[in-house]
């Protein structure tokens, strides 16, 4: 614990710094300040944890409540001015780098037909999730693709990317998924606006899809060294056909029921270098185990209602609802229905964890897998 004026965190455990404070320590370390060191026995135990300890909070965004101040947004800026029209996802213990958990930015979008955001480029990786609407499209390096809701879209690390609703659509929301805050934390993060602040559409329509989107098929002689996926939409048709599927196969996983990763179909690895993707499905009734690991996650309801435990404390959510799972939380989840499946779409930083050697998992063991409510 911190004691007198200055930090000490002192732990009486062998192995651990535990040094008191003396007047003549006291005075070295002000000598130590003043030539901008320190004693590393006095915060040791703070920056060496023993676990992670994630300064995030598990929070549910109501999508209820805030849809309508999504919508109003519409009313009080327009796309020109606000570069992009986001009402972005403040975790109370990430509020300095305006994340949603962790290292991970989110926000909800949204346009009205025929307005279109201006074209621009920047070093975060970023993911769209459509909540409502239809008309939108997503330009990524003269790509088109359109979208309907819960299609996941890519828009990676350094691409040409705008976002637009056709005019003749209808008011469409969506949810943007970034690594901006990790990024940010790297001091690697650069942002461009497009020369011609609109890019032309230099392929057929959703062609990346048509080329890339069959399951198990390749198109021969197709070449792809990016750092991210070539498929660039994901589709919510055939993502949920696939989890019914998988239904039939399998029992799936304790912890998450059926999951399926969103992959890179020419590596088999995740979607985009930072930022992982996935979607399951909890049948009716089915209620998973308790685990915990490193790395932090956003989950949307992308079907049916339920309800989640993070770290002891319930979270009913329904379709549309938002909500997140910090690093190292404990979690399970639950469909409420006993008749219909319940689907949740997620985004992580899994990749992150698992190039850098830093993913760790592990059980609840108490109770058969189940949390006690906090
Ligand atoms: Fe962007
Ligand atoms: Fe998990």
């Amino acid at each position: 614990m911190a004691t007198g004026r200055r930090e000490n965190h002192r732990e009486n455990v062998a192995g651990r710094a535990n040094v008191e404070d003396t007047p003549e320590l006291l005075a070295y370390y002000d000598e130590l300040e003043g030539l901008d060191a320190g004693a590393l026995w006095t915060v040791a135990n703070k920056i060496e944890p023993w676990q992670p300890k994630s300064a995030s909070v598990p929070v549910l965004w109501r999508y209820e409540d805030l849809r309508k101040h999504v919508l109003r947004s519409v009313e009080l800026v327009s796309p020109e001015k606000a570069g992009r029209r986001v009402i972005y996802l403040n975790n109370p213990g990430r509020r300095e780098h305006a994340a949603a958990v962790g290292w991970l930015y989110s926000g909800l979008q949204v346009m009205h037909p025929g307005e279109v955001a201006s074209a621009h480029a920047h070093s975060a990786s970023a993911l769209r999730f459509i909540m409502e609407g239809e008309g939108a499209y997503t330009i990524v390096d003269g790509h088109k693709l359109t979208l309907g809701a819960n299609d996941f879209v890519l828009t990676p690390n350094g691409t040409w990317h705008e976002h637009g609703v056709a005019s003749d659509g209808t008011p469409c929301i969506w949810q943007d998924g970034l690594d901006i805050p990790l990024v940010n934390c790297l001091e690697a993060n650069f942002y461009a606006v497009h020369p011609k602040m609109q890019q032309d559409v230099g392929h057929p329509v959703d062609d990346m899809s048509h080329s890339w989107g069959a399951p198990g098929l390749r198109p021969a002689g197709a070449e792809w060294s990016k750092g991210y996926s070539p498929l660039l939409k994901y589709e919510w048709g055939p993502t949920y056909e696939a989890l019914q599927r998988y239904a039939k196969a399998s029992a799936g996983s304790p912890y998450d029921g059926l999951l399926m990763n969103y992959v890179n179909p020419v590596t088999g690895g995740p979607v985009m270098q930072t930022i992982g993707a996935s979607m399951q499905l909890l049948r009716p009734g089915e209620a998973t185990r308790a685990h915990r690991h490193t790395g932090s996650s956003i989950y949307q309801v992308a079907k049916g209602s339920g309800h989640s435990i993070i770290d002891g404390k319930r979270f009913d959510w329904t379709e549309r609802d938002i909500f997140c799972v910090p690093s190292w939380a404990w979690h399970e989840h639950a469909n409420a229905s006993q008749s219909d499946d319940a689907c949740l779409f997620a985004f992580n930083d899994l990749p992150v964890m698992h190039s850098l050697g830093l993913y760790r998992e592990e059980a609840f063991g108490d109770n058969e897998g189940r949390q006690p409510l906090s």
